[in-house]
């Protein structure tokens, strides 16, 4: 049946982002022979690493060393990464950044020509590659550019993969929705690497695109893979209200300052080190204050509200980021997109007046359990990215380490795929085209030609992104997640009677935002659920009836399992090579 027609490739890359162009290429360069199907439902320029900004991580200066990453990566994490995996990332992160310049990436430089490194948070001492503020739009078109001169990489542009397909206990293709035509296709491959970035979009504010729906996430969720650490959600303490648009953290990294409602620059009441002279980018102390780790800063701000230092808005209460002391050149130099966008969104000119910023949902840690080498516990099934957790970034991750995980996982993951392509073939043919033939009658049956539906799916969205930002935001309890998971529950039933307005087949966005709503509700459930069954605080976990972290109980990574009977937990260890558990301080002497 032409509508049902298979197409094949010896490894699939789903997603055509920075970790999938990375792995793809990995694979297409490891074995010209090999054939590389990247597919994406955007055209991969679109994807979402175009929007990062301040800059990747690797250590390039000679004051710095791996040692010093990886112990500021580890302790940015509350000591929940993974330290195998921590030190295969540093040690191979400078590589990477170096390839990324062969392959086109322009990064910023010092006036004697040498890469340029900035602050970041977390990081106690300069190592942030950057593009100016447009990293990952430059890395994105560097690796997208690289990509076309492989001829074994075909790419499905605009395609939507409902379904992971497994035989004989392997992953050996997907089903996928061409978008451009709503055929429903079986595509085969020896192995799948899921790349499909993360699900910032199960929140209301968040600094992610409209694409991030955890797709990835859910689909392996579906096949029987844990999702690993899922409560662990990032906020970035610099969005703007009512968009959530980031404002990278390197305005801050430049030299920028954070004041409340009195001009106060609060950041100095909390654990986050003394104030510094505004006027000394370069002060060796910037890691402190405003350069502290994501979850304190974001955690602070709540402090700020709940003492009402901040202020109202119609979206929120805010504070305000000051990049005014920077002076015009600087910010038009180092930091030129934060004054395009605060301009063009909110109004206002940032070499002249105060930024209003907010917290936002920016980045999941938790993900794709998978091993170092970004396998997962079904053969044949790999994930690179945010949709994967190796694990690097444990219970919080600093910022510039995800662009640079992208491309070190990517590398390995792609090689390691390739590598499990060639020892396996396509077992079943017929039966794997059955399951994408059931798939898409499933599809059509429960969304196309289904009547009497009554449930709006923006109705449904917006109470999940809701009873999320509620009950499971910066500071949760008990009772915040029962509630979040009570509503999630509700709006699963709800969306059994989902009513769709556009029937037909070409670019049906009502059926995809109906899919993408479907993977939502299990990765938002996944999140309630594990972030109740960790009982302590611990990076951006913050329980408020469990306020300490609690290491001889939780120094492991919560792994839940999608069961008819609802979600199954399990726990695995932490792995400590270098650096036992401490006290995590930044600003204390
Ligand atoms: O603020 C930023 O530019 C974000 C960077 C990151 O999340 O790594």
């Amino acid at each position: 049946m032409a509508e049902y027609e298979t197409l094949e490739a010896d490894i699939l890359v789903v997603g055509g982002g920075g970790a999938g162009l990375r792995a793809a290429i990995a694979c297409a360069e490891i074995d010209p022979s090999l054939s590389v199907a990247v597919i994406s439902k955007v055209y991969p320029m679109r994807s979402h690493t175009v929007a990062a900004e301040g800059g990747t991580a690797a250590v390039i200066k000679s004051n710095d060393s791996l040692e010093d990453h990886a112990y500021d990566t580890v302790s940015g994490s509350d000591w929940l990464a993974d330290q195998d995996a921590v030190w295969a990332f540093v040690k191979e992160a400078p590589e990477e950044l170096i390839q990324m310049e062969h392959w086109g990436c322009p990064w910023s430089r010092e006036p004697d020509g040498s890469v340029a490194v900035r602050p970041f948070g977390g990081m106690k001492t300069e190592r942030t590659w950057f593009a100016a503020d447009k990293t990952g739009f430059h890395m994105l078109h560097a690796l997208f550019q690289t990509s076309l001169k492989y001829d074994n990489v075909t790419r499905y542009d605009e395609w939507f993969v409902t379904k992971l397909l497994v035989e004989d206990g392997r992953c050996q293709g997907v089903a996928a929705l061409e978008l451009r035509t709503g055929k429903l296709r079986a595509i085969l491959g020896k192995a799948v690497i899921l790349c499909t970035g993360g699900a910032g979009r199960i929140f209301p504010f968040t600094t992610n695109g409209s694409i991030k729906t955890g797709d990835g996430m859910a689909l392996a969720y579906r096949a029987g893979v844990a999702l690993k650490d899922m409560e662990f959600v990032q906020y970035h303490p610099t969005g703007l209200p009512g968009t959530g648009i980031l404002i990278t953290e390197a305005a801050r990294g430049e030299g920028g300052i954070m004041v409340n409602k009195h001009g106060d620059r609060y950041l100095q009441h909390y654990d986050l080190g003394k104030p510094l002279d505004v006027h000394d980018p370069n002060h060796p102390q910037l890691r402190q204050m405003e350069l502290g780790p994501r979850d304190r800063l974001s955690q602070a701000f709540v402090k700020e509200m709940e003492k009402g230092n901040t202020i109202e808005g119609p979206y929120g209460d805010f504070i305000y980021l000051d990049v005014r002391h920077l002076g015009e050149k600087k910010i038009n130099k180092k930091i030129p997109f934060v004054r395009e966008l605060a301009k063009n969104y909110a109004g206002i000119d940032p070499v002249h007046e105060t930024i209003p910023v907010r917290p936002v949902v920016h980045y999941m840690m938790g993900g794709v359990h998978t091993d170092i080498e970004t396998a997962t516990s079904l053969p044949g099934l790999f994930a690179i990215g945010e949709c994967a957790c190796v694990s690097i970034n444990g219970a919080n991750r600093l910022g510039s380490n995800s662009l640079t995980e992208l491309l070190v996982f990517g590398a390995r993951g792609g090689k390691n795929a390739a590598e499990f392509a060639s020892e396996n073939a396509i077992s079943d043919k017929r039966a794997l085209e059955a399951q994408a033939r059931d798939e898409g009658e499933r599809i059509v049956r429960t969304f196309i030609l289904k009547q009497g539906g009554t449930e709006r799916i923006s109705t449904i969205r917006d109470q999940m992104t809701k009873a999320m930002e509620a009950g499971a935001g910066i500071y949760r309890t008990e009772s915040s997640l029962k509630e979040t998971w009570d509503t999630l529950m509700r709006l699963r039933e709800r969306f059994e009677k989902i009513a769709l307005d556009d029937r037909s087949n070409v670019y049906n966005t009502d059926l995809t935002t109906a899919l993408e709503l479907d993977f939502m509700l299990d990765v938002a459930a996944s999140v309630a659920f594990s972030a109740l069954e960790r009982k302590e605080s611990r990076g951006s976990h913050q329980r408020t009836d469990y306020p300490d972290r609690d290491d001889a109980k939780y120094l492991n990574h919560t792994l839940v399992y999608r069961t008819e009977a609802g979600p199954r937990v399990e726990y695995q260890d932490v792995v400590i090579t270098k650096w036992p558990p401490a006290e995590r301080t930044y600003g204390k002497k």
